[in-house]
């Protein structure tokens, strides 16, 4: 039971969408570091390829490749799957990561901020879900059940608006479609599992985070005083991923410092001091 046999991935395969930034690429480098073949798939293919040489060039256990896809129409996400069964015979993990966003304060939300949120982070992931199903069904194992980590938001988790209400409701429906795949799944072989990060810096986020300064100020607002790290998302995929978590189904991981819990001060301390 050491960890390099607990957390280590030789021999798997992975797809991770939107992996050549932000917590895509933290986790995608992850993979390739406990040994997994990561397959690495937006739509800007190029910035997929350059970012799987990176990873590459760092001379870790696993590896790396990129290519283009789309999942957020039922035609990409039907040419992705049969890119990746061009690739790979088998696929043990799926880490549905792609998503996006759209701001607007409460009163001026216009109607098309939904459709384009809706249609990736929540039928996109479902859709490019059920299409690879065959294919992880095939590589579980009750001892090694395939995996599958869907990335919500702890925006999903706790009512937090922040002028992005189609994304907040988007990533609520990821958390309710993780749990209701764990369930429905766990007799075949796969766990559905959920992240729930908090504040990472990324390109999502650049807009509030964008320099070093506004980066301090979010980590101060967050209840353990800094924004997530690489390693922090790392650490969770290879626990879930592994013999580790071989396990653990339908859990929401809240890798948000704290924010998941942060429910204000308790109920009778003014009147007591
Ligand atoms: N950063 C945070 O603080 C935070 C917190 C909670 C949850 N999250 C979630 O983490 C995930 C990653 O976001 P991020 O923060 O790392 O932002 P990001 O750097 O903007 O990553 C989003 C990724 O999704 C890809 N993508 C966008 N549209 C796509 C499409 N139609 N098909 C395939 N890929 C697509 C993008 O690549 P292309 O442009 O090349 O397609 C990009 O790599 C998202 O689901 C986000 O909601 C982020």
């Amino acid at each position: 039971m050491t960890p390099d046999v607990l957390f280590s991935l030789p021999g798997k395969t992975a797809l991770v969408t939107g992996g050549a930034t932000g917590i895509g690429r933290m986790a995608a480098e992850g993979l390739v570091a406990a040994g997994a073949r990561v397959l690495i798939a937006s739509r800007k293919g190029e910035a997929c390829e350059a970012i799987a040489d990176e990873l590459n060039a760092l001379d870790l256990q696993g590896s790396a490749e990129g290519f283009a896809g789309d999942v957020s129409s039922e035609a990409g996400i039907d040419a992705l799957v049969a890119e990746v069964k061009n690739r790979t015979e088998t696929l043990d993990i799926l880490m549905n990561n792609a998503g996006r966003t759209w701001g607007a304060p409460l009163g001026q939300f216009p109607f098309q901020g939904w459709g384009k949120v809706m249609d990736l982070n929540v039928a996109g992931l479902f859709q490019l879900t059920q299409s690879l199903l065959p294919m992880l069904i095939a590589s579980g194992s009750i001892d090694d059940p395939s995996r599958v980590v869907n990335v919500g938001s702890v925006m999903g988790e706790v009512p937090m608006g922040d002028g992005a209400y189609s994304y907040s409701a988007s990533k609520a429906a990821v958390l309710h479609l993780t749990k209701i795949l764990a369930k429905e799944l766990s007799g075949q072989a796969v766990t559905v599992n959920a992240l729930a990060p908090g504040p990472f810096e990324s390109k999502m986020t650049a807009f509030a985070m964008g320099n070093d300064d506004q980066r301090d100020k979010v980590g101060d607002d967050v209840p353990m005083k800094r924004v997530g790290r690489g390693e922090d998302i790392a650490g969770c995929m290879q626990f879930l991923c592994s013999r580790g978590g071989a396990y653990v189904t339908g859990a929401v991981i809240p890798v948000s410092g704290g924010i998941n819990v942060s429910t204000g001060g308790n109920i009778f301390e003014s009147a007591l001091h």
